[in-house]
């Protein structure tokens, strides 16, 4: 539609709008005219990067892991699959909370497992509670999926959630990975804690994949990373040296720079995104048939449309998730992503990754539509 001249409001976005803040673009272009051309060694990552990491979650996260502990690999997402790829056996269940990040089942089933998936309810803010949790562990579950602030919902779970899962958790002695890679975007003075830090049992256990993508719009630059246990690193860092060979290495000290120089740029986007997601949230909440809870983290906002399930909008019978988004972008000319690619038909996703006007346009568009749902 784009292509074609149309006005598309995109709320598709997975990524920040925000440029790539310019020291850390500095700290690579100088890499580059230096010669820093060869392959990255070694393959977890070159010192100086692991080092900035080792005392970035010391700093933010009261996480101590010396730089053998640390993984950096080609964006969170490689870093998950090398994991999965590490961890899991033909036959291993993994625990996915849906809703869930499009790709945790399907690289849980590319390295021979299978994706146990339990329903997150929205009457508990899409977080899984501990009886849930220690219903689905089984003999066969080798891996707990966590993702907190949460892709799609928003959610952050609390210090005091994390306890009572920690406590699950430790009780059947199961590995965890902990994605937290939209750590820095929470709101609303909500605690950002990560699972590993509830006391030794949990540090043997977790997994912390986290990226540089989202808190520092770096999402082309492709840098994530893991902390965990040595001998977990040490099998990533086998699958990485045959397979990546490591991340871009001029890319790596651009990341450095990201993580050892000013967190303004971070804070600055961080307030950006939360003035619009107020906009998204009570937009959202005004429009007729559309329900929103409040998002605590991430950029995205996850809407109920269960109320338009069965009806017609713009003469179009809403049969789910789909349908919705379809008549959307044709009728509204407003893109969004269907719940249903995370595990929710009843849901649209909704990225407030793109201005304030934009946001304010698109709901317009929308609420102007779904006065013909009925
Ligand atoms: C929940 C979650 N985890 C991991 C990633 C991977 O991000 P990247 O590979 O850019 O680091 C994403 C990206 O959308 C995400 O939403």
């Amino acid at each position: 539609m784009k292509a074609q001249g149309i006005d598309v409001v995109n709320f598709g976005a997975g990524e920040p709008d925000f440029d790539t803040p310019q020291h850390i673009k500095h700290a690579a272009i100088q890499a580059l005219n230096a010669g820093f051309t060869k392959y990255p060694l070694p393959v977890a990552g070159i010192p100086e990067l692991r080092q900035a990491i080792s005392e970035k979650l010391k700093r933010d996260n009261e996480l101590v892991y010396s730089p053998d502990e640390i993984s950096v690999a080609g964006g969170g997402k490689n870093a998950l699959y090398a994991l999965m790829q590490a961890l899991i056996d033909p036959g291993d269940e993994v625990i996915v909370p849906a809703p869930y990040w499009v790709s945790y089942p399907e690289m849980v089933r590319l390295a021979g497992g299978k994706p146990a998936i339990v329903d997150a309810v929205e009457g508990n803010d899409f977080k899984l509670t501990p009886a849930q949790l220690d219903a689905a562990i089984n003999k066969n579950t080798k891996l707990i999926i966590l993702n907190s602030p949460n892709n799609p919902t928003g959610a952050v779970y609390s210090p005091e959630a994390l306890a009572a899962l920690a406590e699950v958790i430790a009780s059947h002695g199961v590995r965890v990975v902990s994605d937290e890679i939209y750590e820095q975007l929470v709101y609303d003075g909500v605690e950002q804690r990560s699972i590993a830090s509830f006391g030794p049992e949990m540090r043997e256990l977790v997994v912390v994949c986290n990226g540089l993508s989202k808190s520092y719009a770096m999402t082309g630059w492709r840098i994530g990373y893991l902390a965990g246990p040595s001998e977990v690193i040490s099998a990533v860092n086998k699958i990485q040296s045959h397979s990546t060979s490591g991340p871009t290495s001029f890319v790596q000290k651009g990341a450095t720079a990201a993580l050892t120089g000013s967190q303004e740029p971070v804070a600055e986007m961080r307030a950006e995104f939360d003035k619009r997601r107020r906009i998204m949230g009570d937009r959202l909440n005004a429009l007729p048939r559309i329900a929103c809870r409040t998002p605590k983290g991430a950029f995205y906002a996850f809407a109920n449309i269960a109320d338009c399930i069965g009806r017609e909008v713009a003469g179009n019978r809403i049969g789910g998730s789909l349908d919705m988004a379809a008549v959307l972008l044709n009728q509204a000319h407003v893109a969004v992503v269907p719940g249903v690619a995370f595990g929710s038909d009843n849901h649209l996703r909704l990225s407030y990754a793109t201005s304030a006007d934009r946001i304010r346009d698109g709901l317009d568009r929308m609420g102007e539509l779904l006065t013909s749902c009925h």
